[in-house]
């Protein structure tokens, strides 16, 4: 690779003596840099200067920070960041902050290791050689390169839908999308499931247009909302398939049932389900029609938005939908118009990725496979799964600094990494662990994962699954069995079912 040399460049007679100085020696600092890496500082909540006050103004910025970052310290808000690098060639396994220290990762949404698939390094590494590390600015100025465009073609095709477009990431695919709905209809309507992700949140929030919250998965509080208005009233229903932090499944089905007879929209969220459900990984609007052979379902969701960043095991996200809804977003979302695009290497990679989940089911099957063995071993163990039935896999702490303990312990004693969920993530008393097997994850993996976890949970005596009956049951874990089946009906159950990946879909996968 040639290099400008830092002789010429100091020597350009535009460049003024003192600028090239510090051009030299920033130069030097990153080739120092990149060629002696040292090891970066392990995970600490970042330190300020200890005193709080600033001399350039009478305002006490500092404080302020310090002051609101206190109060996240108190309600156990505090986010903690690890140093975590996944180490592709040896995947699951990620170094710490010290190279030599590798840990097992349990806890990533790269579900299917998409992220270390040979053909979408092999394509990324192709197109970063043919059109460069960055894309040049936004899609209208730097131009709409043909990977953006074959990309947008394969997402569209993956979700039945006549066109798609392709964000920097979902946050703002649905931020951005379900913002500038309303400028076409001043008088929309949402319907938000009260468990809906930050990102669809924040884009209702900032429309703001009128909204109502539907309790989770609850169709007859949901169908109570949208009858209190005429048919000719503009509506959308924003619901996700697979629910992050819970597990639960979205009721698509029903739900697009009832956006029919009242006249709404609607708008899933797949985030979590695209690679990872239906016949060709396009989520689980997909998968109930793979299950049932039934071909309306795809069809009755209006708008579908996925991300390129989980099983994908890239980045970026998106939105499908009608040619024409399409077009409106490209021509009004300014989180579309106004930013530098996805780089065509990384489109290339993506491509890679779906093309290869459409056909391969292999990666779905061992997933599912593991998923559903620790589900087993941990439920033997009495350690408390939040029941679903999905690929997600929470066991309930129910308190922010015991979830956390726990996480600090399995990476500092067992080298194992599970990062821990609290508020606001999740309510205050259900905190949580979320454990994410992959395809990767070898029996010997998951032997060390589930003693880590006994050894903890009896050494610490913390809740296991009859502790929570005892007190009446949380989050499903330790119920009554008169409460079960209303309970199990919120998680998306099917009837009879026990995963949305069944027995029989299991079959097909196994030969795919
Ligand atoms: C349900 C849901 N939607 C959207 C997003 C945002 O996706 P991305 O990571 O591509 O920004 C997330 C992120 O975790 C999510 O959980």
């Amino acid at each position: 690779m040639s290099f400008l040399s830092l002789r010429s460049l100091s020597s350009r007679r535009c460049l003024p003596i003192a600028s090239s100085r510090l051009l030299v020696s920033k130069l030097s600092s990153v080739v120092s840099y990149s060629t002696n890496p040292s090891p970066e500082p392990a995970a600490a909540p970042i330190q300020g200067p200890a005193s709080a006050s600033t001399s350039y103004s009478s305002f006490d910025y500092e404080g302020l920070f310090e002051a609101k970052l206190d109060a996240k310290r108190k309600d156990k808000s505090y986010r903690y960041f690890n140093n975590i690098n996944r180490l592709v060639q040896n995947y699951p396994k990620a170094h710490t902050a010290d190279k030599q220290q590798q840990v097992d990762v349990w806890c990533s949404n790269d579900y299917l290791s998409m992220s270390g698939n040979p053909l979408v390094l092999e394509a990324t590494k192709t197109a970063l050689d043919n059109y460069g590390a960055g894309a040049g600015g936004t899609r209208n100025i730097a131009g709409n390169s043909a990977l953006h465009l074959r990309l947008e073609r394969e997402l569209a095709s993956l979700h039945n839908k006549e066109a798609a477009l392709v964000f920097t990431s979902c946050f703002v695919a649905n931020d951005a999308t379900l913002t500038t709905l309303v400028s076409g209809m001043p008088d929309l309507v949402y319907f938000s499931d009260s468990l809906n992700h930050a990102s669809m949140i924040q884009g209702i929030r900032n429309s703001r247009a009128k909204k109502h919250i539907f309790r989770h998965n609850d169709l007859a509080h949901l169908e109570s909302l949208l009858a209190q208005y005429p048919i000719s009233t503009p509506k959308v229903i924003a619901f996700e398939s697979v629910y992050s932090m819970s597990g639960n499944v979205g009721h698509i089905e029903e739900i697009a049932q009832l956006a029919k007879k009242y006249g709404a929209l609607t708008f899933l969220d797949e985030v979590h389900a695209v690679g990872m459900y239906g016949k060709t990984g396009a989520g689980v609007a997909e998968h109930y029609q793979f299950r049932n052979g039934n071909t309306s379902v795809l069809d009755s969701i209006d708008m579908i938005t996925g991300t390129l960043g989980k099983a994908f095991g890239v980045v970026g996200g998106y939105i499908a939908s009608t040619a024409r809804a399409i077009d409106y977003f490209r021509s009004y979302a300014p989180g579309f118009i106004f930013t530098t695009s996805i780089p065509p290497s990384v489109a290339a990679g993506i491509i890679a990725s779906i093309n290869y989940l459409r056909s391969s089911s292999s990666e779905r099957y061992l997933q599912q496979i593991n998923t559903r063995t620790l589900k087993q071993r941990l439920d033997k163990l009495n350690i408390p799964v939040i029941p679903n039935p999905s690929h997600i896999v929470p066991i309930l702490v129910g308190d922010a600094h015991l979830a956390k303990f726990v996480s600090d312990t399995l990476l500092s004693e067992y080298g194992i990494y599970v990062q821990s969920i609290n508020y606001p993530t999740v309510a205050v008393g259900e905190e949580r662990l979320r454990i994410t097997p992959g395809p990767r994850h070898t029996l010997e993996h998951m032997d060390n994962l589930v003693t880590a976890l006994e050894q903890i949970w009896d050494k610490y005596s913390l809740k296991r699954t009859d502790d929570w009956a005892r007190i009446g049951g949380k989050c499903g874990v330790g119920i009554d069995a008169s409460q079960k089946s209303a309970f199990l009906q919120t998680r998306g159950w099917l009837p009879n079912e026990e995963f949305v990946w069944s027995n029989a879909d299991l079959e097909y996968a196994k030969s795919h």
